[in-house]
């Protein structure tokens, strides 16, 4: 029987982010693609019948020790849930920065209860556990390439993307989830318009949906709400919107995407980027 399983835990960028409600548990219902990107963490997952625990082991991108971290959580919980007999020697090599706005703790969670139910055989609804986890995980338990993200981020509908090359920069700001969305709470007075659409994606880059070419805002709500109270987000937007129409912030930040269909016109974002911010990271499409 396997023993041993190894995955890559993709990053998402968001193609548009709008907040479009406060729910009664305290969540916000929002609109978004979400699209997965080349960035991705390993992690490698050994599980040996005669021991039990959970060891855990960090490498690359600093990331929380053991009971801290999102693998450890979600390895613990899959095991309680499961009842499944065993040990867990854990690996995780981190490259997506966090926080990012990349959905990098939502994604190893999602790649952990996909290993563990490999590796255990158990029958578990993995979609309610991910739901418990966080908002982003059923996304990346979907393994799709893109979606459309609704609700708290459990309504998904696969949407198809053409490949795309992109270069993702992180601007100086440390700016938490639950942070941006009790901003959001705080002021959403101010922001009594919408976001005015200032491009269509769709028109540009083709994105499809049932069939139909579906328009794609890359506007984020959050920017909106952000930009004026972190002044490197308002700093990179302006760099970024000198480069080209195609960026945005990626969820609550404080990580950007600029699109390109070609890998050349990429290269020459990431050189003119490169340099300007403390981490440029050049990807594609999955
Ligand atoms: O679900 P996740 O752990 O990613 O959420 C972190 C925090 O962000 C939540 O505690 C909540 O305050 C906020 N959040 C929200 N609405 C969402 C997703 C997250 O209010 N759809």
């Amino acid at each position: 029987m396997m023993n041993r399983i190894f995955i890559e835990a993709p990053a998402k960028i968001n193609l548009g982010l709008q907040i479009t409600g406060l729910r009664a548990d305290g969540f916000h219902s929002l609109e978004s693609i979400f699209a997965t990107v080349t960035l991705a963490d390993q992690i490698e997952i050994l599980l040996n019948r005669n021991e039990s625990g959970i060891a855990l082991e960090c490498s690359g991108i600093p990331s929380p020790a053991a009971e801290g971290n999102i693998v450890w959580k979600t390895a613990k919980l899959f095991m309680e849930e499961t009842s499944a007999v065993g040990g867990l020697t854990i690996s995780l090599h981190k490259n997506i920065p966090s926080p990012g706005g990349l959905g990098g703790g939502s994604s190893n969670a999602a790649s952990v209860l996909l290993a563990l139910q490999k590796l255990t055989n158990c029958n578990i609804d993995l979609f309610k556990l991910a739901e418990r986890i966080g908002s982003d995980v059923p996304f990346f338990l979907l393994q799709e390439r893109a979606a459309i993200v609704s609700g708290r981020g459990e309504l998904l509908r696969s949407v198809s993307l053409p490949d795309f090359h992109c270069v993702l920069v992180h601007s100086e700001e440390n700016i938490p989830t639950p942070m941006a969305f009790k901003l959001w709470d705080e002021f959403q007075g101010d922001l009594t318009e919408a976001c005015p659409i200032s491009n269509y994606t769709a028109l540009k880059f083709g994105v499809w949906h049932e069939g139909k070419p579906f328009p794609v805002r890359l506007d984020n709500h959050f920017l909106t709400l952000l930009g004026s109270r972190f002044p490197a987000l308002a700093q990179t937007a302006e760099e970024l919107s000198l480069l080209t129409v195609n960026w945005g912030l990626s969820g609550s930040g404080p990580t950007f995407y600029t699109l390109f269909r070609s890998e050349e016109e990429a290269k020459e974002a990431e050189k003119h980027l490169a340099g300007k911010f403390p981490w440029v990271f050049r990807c594609q499409s999955r």
